[in-house]
């Protein structure tokens, strides 16, 4: 039988996640929910047979669904996660989970009581060169890392505002965040410096920082640094992790994996999308209720959240602060 999948959100995102959906064998996109009948009802009109709703209670009341999949910007999250664990009703959720931590630490609780299969959108995970990265790392020490997220200002209005996104850090950098974890361990404790340099002066009513720098203590006892900012012009970008070990560089970004070691550089390109890998993941557990595929889960991306929200801790206070994973254990 058909898998039934609800999409909540109609912008960008949602169109990437419902199109793969469309196209994979046994699966149908069978409802979409947006902040209006119009919005839903056009984002419906892409797959066939799927039926648009203005609220996720009438969605849920209608269509019998086996997963919902969460796109929407990070202060809209409110009671979805909430109801859909009621519902028990599994959700993919795009990063990050929230503009702060207290949000889903309740819903990480709730889930707790009422376990739902969750995956969430890191989905570097699932890129074939991080699977590269971490063969690569085995055996070797990692002293320390360097991140960078450096590009221009998203275009909707949401992503300027610091309650609308929790600023770049949280929104974005997040990714790099993830990666740093997934690769080399646990954040102890953050010290971070953000600024406001140029993008105010362009658009009107933005409030994050569009410059920012933290600095990160791992559990390991390697250190690391990640950057990011906002100010670039569209087209210049520069995104990607570094780790450094006692065998020399090995350079991530994106689109390329470069190992200098040993004298030798090689270089692993891959074109594949991650997000076919993810939701592939994530249906194989729906079906099957074997979730070692995924590989991002609603817990583990509370504790990249966690580290996220930190930084701004620490860049509103000037002092460094310990990353607090108590009642997420
Ligand atoms: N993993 C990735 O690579 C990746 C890439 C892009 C976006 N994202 C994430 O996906 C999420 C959505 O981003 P986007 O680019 O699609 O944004 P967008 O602004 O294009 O779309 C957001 C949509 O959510 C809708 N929305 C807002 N509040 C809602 C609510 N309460 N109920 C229903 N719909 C609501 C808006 O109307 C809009 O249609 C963000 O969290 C973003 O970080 C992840």
């Amino acid at each position: 039988m058909a898998l039934n999948i609800g999409i909540v959100g109609t912008g960008w995102f949602s169109k990437v996640h419902g199109d793969i959906l469309a196209e994979t064998a046994g699966v149908r996109v069978a409802a979409t929910c947006g902040t209006s009948m119009e919005k839903a009802n056009s984002l419906a009109a892409r797959y066939p047979g799927a039926r648009g709703f203005d609220r996720l209670t009438a969605m849920l009341d209608t269509v019998p669904l086996d997963a919902v999949y969460l796109c929407i910007p990070p202060m809209a999250h409110e009671e979805m996660e909430t109801e859909l664990i009621a519902r028990s009703i599994p959700f993919l959720v795009e990063k990050p989970l929230g503009v702060d931590l207290e949000r889903p630490m309740q819903i990480l609780e709730q889930l707790r009581h009422k376990p739902v299969i969750t995956s969430v959108g890191y989905h570097f995970r699932y890129k074939q060169s991080v699977a590269q990265l971490k063969q690569l790392l085995q055996g070797r020490t990692i002293g320390m890392a360097m991140g960078a997220w450096m590009g221009s200002m998203p275009g909707v209005g949401w992503w300027r505002k610091q309650e609308g996104s929790g600023g770049q850090f949280i929104e974005q950098t997040t990714h790099l965040v993830d990666l740093l974890r997934y690769t080399a361990g646990e954040v102890e404790e953050v010290y971070a410096a953000y600024g406001s340099r140029i993008v105010h002066e362009q658009h009107d009513g933005v409030t994050v920082s569009d410059v920012g720098t933290v600095t990160l203590k791992l559990s390991s006892g390697a250190v690391a640094n990640i950057s990011n900012t906002c100010v670039l012009p569209g087209g210049v970008a520069q995104v990607g992790l570094s780790l450094y070990t006692e065998r020399g560089i090995l350079a991530w970004n994106p689109d390329l994996l470069e190992s200098r070691e040993d004298g030798v550089t090689t270089a692993y390109s891959g074109n594949d999308n991650p997000y076919i890998a993810e939701t592939a993941a994530f249906l194989h557990a729906l079906r099957t209720g074997d979730t070692s595929q995924i590989r991002s889960d609603y817990a583990d991306a509370v504790r990249t959240q966690a580290v996220t929200c930190a930084a701004l801790a620490s860049s509103i206070t000037g002092q460094p602060v310990r990353v607090d994973y108590v009642g997420i254990n």
